[in-house]
């Protein structure tokens, strides 16, 4: 294996561009202009030449706004569940390898502890939904395809640790909901710990996460903490107060142990956090 293919170039995308030209991994990173997976009827004819015995395609496009999907069921499931399937088949059938990205959201409420990769999904939303269908359909079309779950990314584009320092910084008040616990995850980690184990030959649903767990308010409360903001600007509110058309699992923390007997420890959450807020203060994450 020593040629890639990164299909999407949002946070994680880059992030393994990133990773990948650090190890001097020959990769192409194809955008929607060149591939759109609402079309999946013209995925094999886009991929025919791009993918061929050894290379490791990284699904990392997505239909990621999980309150539009709500309103866009049809468009979501396409793109997340149904196109991961066709691009999991012409990968398999050229010799190559998928890496799958997935999420929490693929479980729902009544968890109270790290939830392991083998427990039943039960999502709540669309987005959830039809991440999972994703999972099964590119499983269905290539049992040996490496599914990553991944929650909280934060990289090179707009996520919650952005935006909330960004409004920190202007002064503004910022209402979080203190009821849905998760866990947070740089792109560059999740990217170095997806590299990793795709070179490993690792095949089945591996969770990816920073060490430690949050409420989304405390998170908040740790990125005021670490930007010298007034920590009394955040403030908490639960889900229903801030009432979002897509519901979202209370405890969605992913049991990242076995991981970690595979990759070694992730970092903690507070430096990476940290790290990421040092980049953005000096401009150097784009
Ligand atoms: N962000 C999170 O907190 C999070 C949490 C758990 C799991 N994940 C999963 O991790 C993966 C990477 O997430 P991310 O944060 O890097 O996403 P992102 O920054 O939102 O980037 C998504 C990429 O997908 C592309 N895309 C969207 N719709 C497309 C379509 N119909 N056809 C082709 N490309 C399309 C986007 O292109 P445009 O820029 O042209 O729209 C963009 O390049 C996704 O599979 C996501 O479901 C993310």
């Amino acid at each position: 294996m020593e040629r890639a293919l990164v299909i999407g170039y949002g946070q994680l995308g880059r992030a393994l561009e990133g990773e990948l030209m650090g190890r001097r991994i020959s990769c192409l990173v194809v955008e929607r202009s060149a591939l759109e997976l609402a079309e999946p009827e013209r995925i094999p004819e886009r991929l025919a030449g791009l993918v061929g015995p050894g290379t490791v395609v990284f699904l990392t496009a997505a239909f990621t706004n999980v309150d539009r999907a709500e309103g866009e069921q049809r468009l979501a499931v396409r793109v997340n569940g149904v196109a991961p399937g066709v691009v999991a088949q012409a990968v398999a059938q050229a010799g190559g390898r998928l890496v799958f990205f997935s999420t929490d959201y693929v479980f729902g409420h009544g968890h109270r502890e790290p939830i392991p990769p083998e427990v039943d999904p039960s999502p709540l939303s669309v987005y959830g939904l039809s991440k999972l269908i994703g999972e099964l359909a590119a499983k269905a079309a290539d049992p040996g395809c490496l599914i990553i779950r991944l929650s909280g990314l934060f990289g090179a584009g707009k996520n919650f640790v952005r935006t909330v320092w960004e409004r920190l910084r202007a002064g503004e008040v910022v209402r979080i909901v203190d009821d849905q616990t998760t866990r947070l995850t740089s792109a560059r980690v999740a990217a170095w710990a997806s590299v990793e184990l795709a070179w490993r030959g690792r095949r089945g649903v591996w969770q990816v996460g920073l060490r430690g767990e949050r409420s989304w308010f405390g998170y908040g409360r740790l990125i005021a903490g670490l930007s010298g903001a007034d920590p009394e600007l955040v403030v908490p509110i639960t889900s229903r107060e801030l009432n979002r058309p897509a519901e979202r699992p209370n405890y969605s923390v992913l049991d990242i142990s076995r991981t970690e007997v595979e990759l070694g420890p992730f970092p903690r959450v507070e430096d990476e956090v940290g790290a990421y807020l040092r980049e953005l203060e000096s401009g150097a994450t784009g």
